[in-house]
C-alpha cells in the first residue's frame, strides 16, 4: 500500500487512473495541445498512469516497463512551448478538482506537476 506516500493518501491506483482520464480528455481537446499529441490517447494515458503512479510514491510501474524516465529527453521530439506548458498544467489543474483530490495533497501535486512541467519546456514562443 505504500504507506506515507501521496499516492497511498489519496486513494492509489483508482485514484491515478482517475485523474489521468480526466486529463487526458482535457488534453485531446486543447487547441494548443492537439497538434503535438496523437489522434487516440489510449496509449499516451496508459504510460502517464505508470508514470504518475511512480512519481507519487507508488509501484515503479513507468520504469518497469518503459526504462529509465529521462522525461525531458523523451519530450525533445515535441515542441513545447511556454504556451504549451501553460495549456498541459490547465488541464491538470482542472482535472485535479475533477477528481476531488483533497488538501493538503492537491497543492502539493500540482506544485510538483508544475515544477516538471516547466522542465519539459523546449522551445520558445
Ligand atoms: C509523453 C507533451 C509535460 C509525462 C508526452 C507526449 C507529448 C507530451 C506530446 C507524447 C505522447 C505520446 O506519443 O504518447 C507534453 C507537454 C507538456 C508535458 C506539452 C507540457 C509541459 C509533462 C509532464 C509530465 C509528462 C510535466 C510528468 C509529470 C509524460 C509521460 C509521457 C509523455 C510519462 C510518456 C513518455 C513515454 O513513455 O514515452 N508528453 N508533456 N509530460 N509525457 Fe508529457
Amino acid at each position: 500500500n505504500y504507506p506515507g506516500t501521496i499516492f497511498e493518501a489519496i486513494g492509489g491506483a483508482d485514484t491515478i487512473a482517475q485523474l489521468v482520464h480526466h486529463f487526458y480528455k482535457r488534453v485531446g481537446a486543447h487547441p494548443d495541445l492537439i497538434p503535438i499529441f496523437p489522434d487516440d490517447l489510449t496509449e499516451t494515458e496508459q504510460k502517464q498512469y505508470w508514470f504518475l503512479t511512480q512519481f507519487f510514491g507508488g509501484p515503479a510501474l513507468f520504469t518497469l516497463n518503459r526504462g529509465h524516465p529521462m522525461m525531458r529527453r523523451r519530450h525533445l521530439p515535441f515542441e513545447i512551448t511556454p504556451t504549451r506548458r501553460d495549456a498541459w498544467l490547465q488541464c491538470m489543474d482542472k482535472a485535479l478538482d475533477e477528481t476531488n483530490i483533497d488538501e493538503p495533497y492537491r497543492t502539493a501535486m500540482f506544485e510538483r506537476l508544475t515544477m516538471t512541467a516547466h522542465h519539459m519546456m523546449n522551445t520558445p514562443e
